[in-house]
């Protein structure tokens, strides 16, 4: 008999309104549960074309090069930055917010010289900002921001940064992990080279793959590398030929039912139809800011740059905000999140992403909110949230 200490596996079911991971549909839980084949078996090599194919319509892109990175956003991100950046090479990097910061500390473990481009947290990175950094340089190689700053709320505008981008031939790489399948994201039209997301936020799929596509064009800035790309896992040129129709080639093995989760929640998206489920964040996201600041609290993004995918909200003088968190989980199950870095106890972050972005959960954090923090002395106005929230829903 062992004496190692352990539970038998029963996760309690929860609300997940944090800023990832979001609930799953069941139709994406069953599907983790097919049987197994192996990784070269012609039925998971038609499962990968699919993939392949879901994916590139939710991206909104006729890139070949399109498929899911084995690892999670942070992995899409690293190949991002290891295969187009080396050492010799200029990049400009967005950075208002902890992902911004991220991205920049990946530039520079290639060796490239890295030019932030910084903005408070909670601000979007203004064009004017950016051209000021393109122009200060002989060369930029690479320019990348985050769509959809996790940490922050804010929502970047892109397509002003893109023709800068082309103005001055640099390669535009964005972070669409807190957007794709949420937030508008159409990667031809909107003149994006490279393109990374995760699968846990507005996709809700479990975390553990990172959704990618490259274009044509960058793929050629690729083949002009003068050193090899250090990371073997990530390599593109490597990868690409096992996820190329065709070849086929051994690289590593496929996290299968990871894959025939993403194979299942991108059917899901394109069930329900982007355009109505971009719209349907935008309605809930509006209906849970217009509910928060009619109770009385005041939202973090600047305005008119908000996300419907993540809110972030101050927390009131006088309120413990870890508090308020553990008695949303311990009493209703909804988790949200906190700040982070600067915004550490000043802010708290409420995803309303895929699955888990419904009008009854938009109605049940505010009532719940309004209660606990009217039981810790703030005199927040539930009704007046709740009315305002439901306005917008009906
Ligand atoms: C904007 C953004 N980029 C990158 C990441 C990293 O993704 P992961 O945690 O899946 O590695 C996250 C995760 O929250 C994110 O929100």
């Amino acid at each position: 008999m062992s004496t190692i200490a352990y539970q038998s596996l029963n996760p309690p079911s929860r609300i997940l309104l944090g800023p990832g991971p979001s609930n799953i549909h069941p139709r994406v839980q069953i599907a983790m549960s097919a049987l197994m084949v192996g990784h070269l078996d012609p039925y998971f090599i038609s499962i990968m074309e699919d993939t392949t194919r879901l994916l590139r319509s939710v991206f909104r892109t006729q890139n070949e090069l399109t498929f899911p990175v084995s690892g999670t956003g942070s992995a899409g991100m690293e190949a991002g930055f290891d295969n187009f950046l080396e050492a010799g090479d200029t990049a400009v990097i967005g950075s208002n917010g902890l992902f911004g910061e991220r991205m920049v500390d990946n530039a520079q473990r290639t060796g490239a010289q890295v030019i932030p481009v910084t903005a408070d947290w909670g601000r979007i990175i203004e064009p004017e900002s950016i051209e000021k950094a393109l122009k200060s340089q002989k060369k930029v190689k690479l320019l990348a921001v985050v769509q959809a700053e996790t940490s922050t709320g804010a929502l970047q505008p892109l397509l002003e940064i893109a023709s800068l981008c082309k103005r001055y031939g640099a390669l535009f790489m964005v972070d669409t992990v807190t957007s794709l399948g949420g937030h508008e994201v159409a990667v031809d039209d909107w003149g994006i080279d490279i393109c990374y997301s995760g699968t846990q936020k507005c996709l809700s799929c479990p975390p553990g793959l990172a959704p990618f596509s490259v274009n044509a064009a960058a793929m050629a800035v690729l083949k002009s590398r003068t050193t090899k790309v250090k990371s073997w896992y990530l390599d593109l040129a490597l990868l690409s030929n096992y996820w190329s129709t065709g070849t086929r080639f051994y690289h590593h093995t496929a996290p299968i039912s990871m894959i025939y989760a993403l194979h299942e929640a991108l059917a899901l998206v394109v069930e329900e139809g982007l355009e109505v489920r971009v719209k349907r964040h935008l309605r809930n996201g509006g209906a849970l800011q217009a509910g928060l600041e009619a109770m009385g609290l005041t939202l973090h993004a600047q305005k008119g740059h908000r996300l419907s995918s993540l809110t972030t909200v101050g927390v009131p003088e006088g309120i413990d905000e870890l508090k308020i968190r553990q008695q949303l989980l311990n009493e209703y199950s909804i988790e949200i999140g906190g700040g982070l870095g600067p915004l550490k106890g000043k802010i708290w972050r409420i995803g309303l992403m895929g699955h888990s972005s419904t009008a009854e959960n938009v109605l049940l954090v505010l009532a719940a909110l309004g209660k606990l923090l009217s039981k810790a002395g703030f005199r927040a106005d539930t009704a007046a949230g709740e009315m305002a929230a439901i306005q917008l829903l009906s």
